[in-house]
């Protein structure tokens, strides 16, 4: 398959960093083809203009999709799967990622009228959360997340949709992290591998 990864993380010495690597180095001893967007590295413009706003919300018709938003729609127009990496914000994306999907899920692509959008073999979102999975699933954030993921953003724009989420990789204790981390970095290489 062809994937295109969209990862969104401001720092390279992070352990969201290093679980993309993995995944990619799954991928790629699977055979599949990648193209990665590194929001942070290509400083994406996550904010959208009052023109885009005006487009979106249907206030004007006129206004021509600008051209760093139509070449990640090439992007996924050209892939058959997309992946999103991220760590959770405030139980969503960072900000850059939120930013992403207000630029690049315009009107007559994403959704009406007539969206162009290709319907994609698969969806998978991986991410990094601070808190454990008893505390994200006991106040509900675990499932909004999914809700606003794959529910909304994807929607019925992928056959399948999942997401993975690596919990408790805060800094509270320091042993504790490093063991866990090591097996989330082989569970990313084998979400690579088995893709
Ligand atoms: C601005 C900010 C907001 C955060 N909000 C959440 C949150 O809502 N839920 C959560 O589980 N972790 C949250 N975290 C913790 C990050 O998810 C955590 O630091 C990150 O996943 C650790 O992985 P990394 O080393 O790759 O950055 C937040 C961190 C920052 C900096």
């Amino acid at each position: 398959m062809r994937v295109f990864v969209v990862y969104c993380h401001p720092s390279k010495k992070s352990f969201t960093y290093e679980m993309m690597q993995e995944f990619l180095k799954g991928l790629n001893d699977a055979n599949h083809e990648f193209i990665v967007s590194d929001l942070y590295e290509m400083n994406f413009n996550a904010e959208i203009s009052e023109n885009e706003y005006e487009r979106e919300a249907y206030y004007r018709s006129d206004i021509p999709v600008a051209e760093d938003v139509m070449e990640e729609q090439r992007k996924i127009q050209e892939s058959d799967a997309i992946v999103f990496i991220y760590p959770v914000f405030w139980t969503e994306a960072p900000a850059k990622l939120v930013g992403w999907f207000d630029r690049i899920w315009t009107s007559g692509f994403a959704y009406n009228p007539n969206p162009q959008i290709k319907i994609l073999k698969k969806a998978l979102f991986i991410l990094s959360a601070g808190k454990t999975m008893e505390s994200l699933k006991e106040t509900g954030e675990s499932d909004a997340m999914r809700i606003v993921m794959l529910g909304d953003r994807i929607r019925n724009r992928a056959l399948k949709k999942e997401m993975i989420i690596f919990d408790g990789t805060t800094h509270w204790d320091e042993a504790q992290r490093k063991e866990r981390l090591a097996g989330y970095l082989k569970n990313a290489y084998k979400s690579g591998l088995n893709f």
